[in-house]
């Protein structure tokens, strides 16, 4: 038979190209995450994670002005806890005048309309640097949960838009958006990662908050990588107790959790591609291996074919100055 259908018709030049293509990276698609520290004056650079900063709240204004500019409109942010602050209950968590809650009015003051999502994890703020409180070598889940529904209150006072719990306990959803709602923080919404995997991804991130565990590792709450039902079974229980977004993390390793969970759900999807993500490619760039663009766009662009509707990354600023 004579052929006919010749698909790179399609592909002859870059009119057609981007006449036919199916998706598009646009600053909507970003989720900017922040590491503040306490201090003056501070923007430190992280050492696993060149070009990427933590910054004290006065310098913190003028990179939300700069986020802001650049169109992209909402933030997920970390904070970085002095040790001496630090307890096995994650007390300093609830500081109405934490760093957590400065760091939130500050960009609400900066850019009101900017949209402010936090980390809701014990972390940053435990002796431990586990994610619950321990009792015996062992994170107690239900303890937990009533102070990260406190956390998340504590932070939605203080003005996020949306809170973001990483932390893996059951019921964690249930327990935060009830004690929203019974305070009246009925907007308040909650994006939860529903689907995240104990993953060495996260060490950088781990030395940017140094909230590396001090034993054990975060498999006992953390998703065990081999599974891949298991991801939709959470995602569903966390969409019964009231998530409004949820997330699959990390990220490229994960992406057929990201078509799974797409097809299923009737809520927007999130991906993390998470700090080892961002270190792997800076180093392979920064050695000559790899085209630091290019990758980093086909990188994001598999988020969205895999279905994210938003993507927190450490290369959001990157990608919108290279696509203007
Ligand atoms: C805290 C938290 C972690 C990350 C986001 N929130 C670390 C962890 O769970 O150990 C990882 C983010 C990254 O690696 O970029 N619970």
């Amino acid at each position: 038979m004579q052929q006919l259908r010749r698909n790179r018709r399609l592909r002859t030049n870059d009119a057609i190209r981007s006449l036919v293509r199916e998706h598009i990276i646009t600053p909507n698609d970003f989720l900017v995450p922040l590491f503040v520290v306490e201090g003056d004056n501070i923007k430190e650079e992280i050492a696993s994670m060149p070009g990427y900063y933590r910054y004290s709240l006065d310098l913190l204004v003028q990179e939300v002005k700069d986020i802001w500019s650049m169109g992209l409109k909402s933030v997920l942010l970390f904070v970085k806890v002095p040790d001496s602050l630090k307890d096995n209950n994650g007390t300093e968590a609830l500081n109405a005048d934490g760093l957590m809650q400065r760091a939130i009015k500050t960009v609400k003051n900066t850019v009101p309309e900017m949209l402010v999502m936090t980390d809701v994890a014990l972390d940053p703020y435990s002796s431990y640097g586990h994610d619950g409180i321990v009792e015996d070598g062992y994170i107690i889940n239900d303890e937990t949960c009533e102070v990260l529904a406190k956390m998340a209150l504590s932070h939605a006072i203080a003005g996020a838009d949306f809170v973001a719990p990483s932390d893996m306990m059951d019921g964690r959803i249930l327990a935060i958006r009830e004690l929203l709602e019974q305070e009246n923080y009925k907007n308040t919404g909650i994006m939860s990662y529903s689907a995240k995997y104990a993953s060495a991804f996260y060490g950088p991130f781990r030395d940017a908050l140094d909230s590396a565990p001090g034993f054990g590792d975060k498999k006992t709450y953390q998703m065990d990588f081999a599974n891949r039902e298991e991801a939709i079974k959470e995602t569903l229980m966390d969409i019964e107790e009231g998530a409004d977004i949820v997330m699959v993390k990390p990220g490229l390793s994960y992406l057929d959790l990201v078509r799974d969970i797409r097809d299923v759900v009737d809520v927007p999807v999130a991906v993390y591609q998470v700090s080892g993500e961002y270190a792997m490619l800076k180093a392979a760039a920064a050695q000559g291996w790899l085209d630091h663009d290019a990758v980093m766009l086909e990188q994001i662009m598999a988020f969205k074919r895999a279905g994210a509707h938003i993507i927190a990354s450490y290369f959001a600023k990157d990608v919108i100055k290279l696509i203007g």
